[in-house]
C-alpha cells in the first residue's frame, strides 16, 4: 500500500498539464469520488494498527502534493481561459526587437569607411555661436554667402543660432588640436527651409577635414573616389564640378555615377547619369589662420555631405520626409540591413 502511494507521489511530481482539460482530468483522477485518494482513505481500515500512523501521513502528503500542483496550474490556465488553446510548451517567439533607423545605418557606414583611413570622430553643440558657424569660416557678418544657408537665430541674441552645418565642429576641432588633423563630424543641422520631398528644416550631415603638410587637391580627389567606391560599389565613378564655398578655395561639387540606371539615364539622375552627393574644397588659408593654424606650413581639404541624400540614393527613397515620420512600414524595411 505504501509502495502504491509513493508511485502516485511520483506521478504527481512529474505531471505537467498542457491544457485546462488535462488539469481537470488530473483533479478527477486524484480527488474525484472514485479517485485515488478516496479509495486510499477507504482502505484505511484494512491497514494494521501499527502502520496506520505512517499510512495516514503518506496519504496526507499525497493529497497536499495534488492540491499544490492544481494551485500552480490553476492561475496559469485561468488567465487564458476562454481565450485561446495555448500550448504552454511551445518555445517563446521573440517579440519585435526594433531596428536601426536608415539614417543611422548610413551614418555608421560612412563613419566605418573613413575610420579605415584614419579619421577620428568629433562632435560639437547644435546651438552654436556666430563665430563657429560663420565668422571663423570666412563668412563675416553681412557676407552675402550667409544667404546660402537660411538660419534659425535665437530671437533675443543674434549671436546664438542653430548650426546650419557641422563645419562649426571642424572649427572647434582645429582650435583645440594641432595638425595633422583627420576628423569626421557627423550631426544634426538646421536650416529655415520649407519642408518638401527634397528639403527639411532639420537634417543630418557628415563633414570631413584633413590638415597636414602638403595636402593637395589630388589627395582630396583620391579620398573621395575611395569613399564613393566603398559606399556605392567598386564600379562607381566620380565627377568634380567647380563650385563656391566661402571656406574652401578652390571648391567643387562632387557627383557619383548613377548606379540605378548604370548611367543610361533615369528619372533619379534626370537623364545625366550622375548624382550630386557632396561639396568640398581646399580649406581657405583664412580659415586656418582663424583657428591659429599656420597656413604657410599647412594645407588641408574639407568635404561635407547630407546623410539623408546619401540614404535616398542608396535605398531609392524618393521623399525625405519619410525619414522623420517613423512609419513602421517604412522602418521595418531596414531591419535586416
Ligand atoms: N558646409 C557645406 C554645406 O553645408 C558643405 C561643405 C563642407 C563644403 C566642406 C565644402 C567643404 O553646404
Amino acid at each position: 500500500m505504501l509502495k502504491k502511494i509513493s508511485l502516485l507521489l511520483e506521478e504527481v511530481a512529474s505531471f505537467s498539464p498542457k491544457s485546462k482539460k488535462e488539469t481537470e482530468d488530473f483533479r478527477v483522477l486524484f480527488l474525484g469520488k472514485k479517485g485515488h485518494l478516496n479509495s486510499l482513505f477507504a482502505s484505511f481500515k484494512e491497514v494494521p494498527n501499527d502502520q496506520k500512523k505512517e499510512f495516514g501521513q503518506s496519504i496526507n502528503k499525497l493529497k497536499q502534493s495534488v492540491l499544490d500542483k492544481l494551485e500552480n496550474y490553476k492561475s496559469a490556465f485561468e488567465e487564458i481561459e476562454g481565450k485561446l488553446e495555448i500550448d504552454l510548451t511551445r518555445p517563446v517567439v521573440l517579440s519585435n526587437m526594433g531596428s536601426r533607423h536608415p539614417l543611422s545605418i548610413v551614418e555608421n557606414k560612412i563613419v566605418e569607411i573613413f575610420k579605415k583611413i584614419g579619421y577620428t570622430i568629433s562632435e560639437g553643440p547644435e546651438i552654436e555661436d556666430d563665430w563657429h558657424n560663420f565668422s571663423a569660416l570666412n563668412l563675416p557678418a553681412d557676407h552675402p554667402a550667409r544667404d546660402m544657408q537660411d538660419t534659425f537665430f535665437i530671437q533675443t541674441n543674434p549671436d546664438i543660432l542653430l548650426r546650419t552645418h557641422t563645419s562649426s565642429v571642424q572649427v572647434r576641432h582645429m582650435e583645440k588640436n594641432k595638425p595633422p588633423i583627420r576628423t569626421l563630424s557627423p550631426g544634426r543641422v538646421y536650416r529655415n527651409e520649407a519642408i518638401s520631398a527634397r528639403a527639411h528644416c532639420i537634417f543630418h550631415q557628415i563633414e570631413g577635414l584633413y590638415i597636414n603638410e602638403s595636402v593637395s587637391f589630388a589627395d582630396l580627389k583620391q579620398t573621395l573616389l575611395y569613399f564613393a567606391k566603398e559606399m556605392f560599389g567598386e564600379k562607381t565613378k566620380i565627377r568634380l564640378r567647380p563650385s563656391y564655398f566661402p571656406f574652401t578655395e578652390p571648391s567643387a561639387e562632387v557627383d557619383v555615377s548613377c548606379n540605378i540606371c548604370n548611367q543610361k539615364g533615369c528619372n533619379v539622375c534626370k537623364g545625366t547619369g550622375y548624382l550630386e552627393i557632396l561639396g568640398c574644397g581646399m580649406v581657405d588659408p583664412n580659415v586656418l589662420e582663424n583657428c591659429k593654424i599656420d597656413s604657410k606650413k599647412y594645407t588641408g581639404f574639407a568635404f561635407g555631405m547630407g546623410i539623408e541624400r546619401i540614404a535616398m540614393l542608396k535605398y531609392g527613397v524618393n521623399d525625405l520626409r519619410l525619414f522623420y515620420e517613423n512609419d513602421v512600414r517604412f522602418l521595418n524595411q531596414f531591419s535586416s540591413i
